[in-house]
């Protein structure tokens, strides 16, 4: 109060200051040629900013590298296609603008592509710790997603303590949130024994699970991979089995939970694709084989090397005629790498067109494990396909993918693989070389 009243004291004393001496006129400053220029120093900042634009301008102009374009959002740069290891360029396209690889334009020297985070459903299992391991080694952050049915935290276990890993016990049937580039999509059981024990839950998780997974892809703007089934052919009328092949399938049968789960999980996956511009690839996987398969899950692969190997007669259902393909899981891998970061939605076969009997690859088996090995026959399980080959074409010429590894080369690793988890031998001499 003090203080106000003494500004209004002062005020009023200065109001009654003498008209003569409230005005004193600027005293004359000598012409200084720098006056000008420190004027423009002081006020002008505007013209700074132009100037600063104006350099950009040029830089950029000479130096159009700089510039990304944003056709597209991948890219393969390699002039042969059927390099194995093919360099990936990530250029970010408007839509992923949500991402942070996406927001993070610059490609740090040295590198020729932006690290992404990936979300892996299922990849505990025996493809998807396959997937894990390829993702980890080209630089990319992995989280695995996985509720443990026929998965296995051995599967993953090297990775932990690498912090671009994570590993997250969940169950796909419950919607997870995830701040993600890309999605592939495995979370299945894959085997009949498993998918047949509760095919209610099978059912559930390639409906209800891949309806979550394509809701997070939109969501975040990721791309998203299904891994469906060489099964939704059914028991094929057609041979080799084309991608535009539509299938036989029983829907009342006991294999309709995996196989009819699968198609309607190829329905919701282009539905997505088509209604809401999710960006979408479907795989369709034959018969693959590899380290890391659960021991006694049914597939004829297992079935034959474990039984070999516990010196148990080799089951075989049925006369033995139906024919399979089998393919190495590094080659699948590779495949499914090469259509995640093409241009193209599918679907595409993914599989080796080598076809064998099942009583012709009793025969290799027996000729990498114990040639003493006997063959026994039983009924056949109902609704088991006669005949099984993909047609990979498409795949061929449009993602430069074919197999490269024979049974004879592939089978020998995974009789090492059951070896040691069968007898718990890690002494036993590599089999062979490792892909
Ligand atoms: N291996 C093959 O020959 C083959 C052939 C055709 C298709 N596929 C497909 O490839 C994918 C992987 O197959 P795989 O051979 O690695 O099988 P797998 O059983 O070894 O792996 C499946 C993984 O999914 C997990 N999983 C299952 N249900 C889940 C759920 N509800 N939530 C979260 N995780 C769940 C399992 O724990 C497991 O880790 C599957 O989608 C399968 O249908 C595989």
């Amino acid at each position: 109060m003090k203080n106000q009243k003494s500004l209004n004291h002062r005020r009023h004393d200065e109001d009654n200051l003498p008209q003569s001496t409230a005005y004193s006129p600027k005293p004359h400053k000598p012409w200084n040629w720098l006056r000008p220029l420190e004027y423009v120093m002081r006020e002008q900042r505007i013209v700074f900013i132009l100037v600063g634009m104006l350099l950009a301008t040029v830089f950029f102009v000479w130096q159009p590298d700089f510039v990304s374009p944003d056709h597209g959002a991948y890219a393969i740069a390699s002039s042969s296609a059927h390099l194995r290891n093919p360099i990936v360029v990530y250029r970010p396209s408007s839509r992923h603008l949500g991402s942070a690889a996406a927001l993070d334009l610059k490609v740090p020297l040295g590198l020729n592509r932006i690290p992404k985070r990936v979300v892996v459903t299922g990849g505990a299992g025996f493809v998807g710790s396959h997937l894990v391991d390829r993702l980890i080694e080209r630089g990319d952050s992995v989280i695995v997603v996985d509720n443990f049915f026929t998965g296995r935290k051995e599967n993953v276990m090297h990775h932990f303590g690498n912090p671009r890993f994570e590993l997250i016990r969940h169950d796909v049937v419950e919607p997870i949130l995830l701040e993600v580039d890309q999605i592939y999509h495995l979370a299945c059981p894959a085997s009949p024994v498993h998918y047949k024990f509760n095919p209610v839950k099978t059912i559930k998780t390639n409906v209800v699970g891949t309806l979550n997974m394509l809701g997070l892809a939109k969501r975040v703007g990721a791309r998203f991979l299904l891994t469906s089934t060489s099964e939704v052919y059914g028991d094929p009328l057609e041979h080799p089995q084309r991608e535009e092949y539509w299938g036989n399938v029983n829907p009342i049968g006991v294999r309709s939970c995996y196989d009819e789960g699968k198609r309607t999980a190829e329905t919701l996956t282009m539905d997505y694709h088509r209604g809401a511009s999710v960006e979408v690839r479907i795989a369709r996987i034959f018969n693959t084989y590899g380290p890391r398969m659960c021991i006694d899950d049914g597939r004829v692969v297992s079935n034959f090397v474990a039984q070999a190997l516990r010196k148990e007669p080799m089951t075989v259902y049925g006369d033995g005629k139906q024919t399979r393909s089998f393919q190495y899981v590094s080659d699948l891998v590779e495949g499914l790498m090469r259509l995640m970061e093409s241009e193209h939605v599918g679907p595409f076969n993914l599989g080796n067109p080598g076809e064998f009997t099942m009583l012709e690859l009793a025969e290799v088996v027996k000729n990498t494990i114990d040639p003493q090995a006997k063959i026994e026959f039983h009924t056949n399980t109902e609704d088991d396909p006669h005949m099984r080959k993909p047609d990979i074409s498409k795949a061929k010429s449009l993602l430069g993918w074919e197999p490269k590894i024979p049974l004879k080369d592939g089978l020998p690793l995974m009789v090492e693989d059951f070896q040691q988890r069968i007898f718990g031998d890690h002494s036993s001499a590599s089999l062979g070389k490792d892909y």
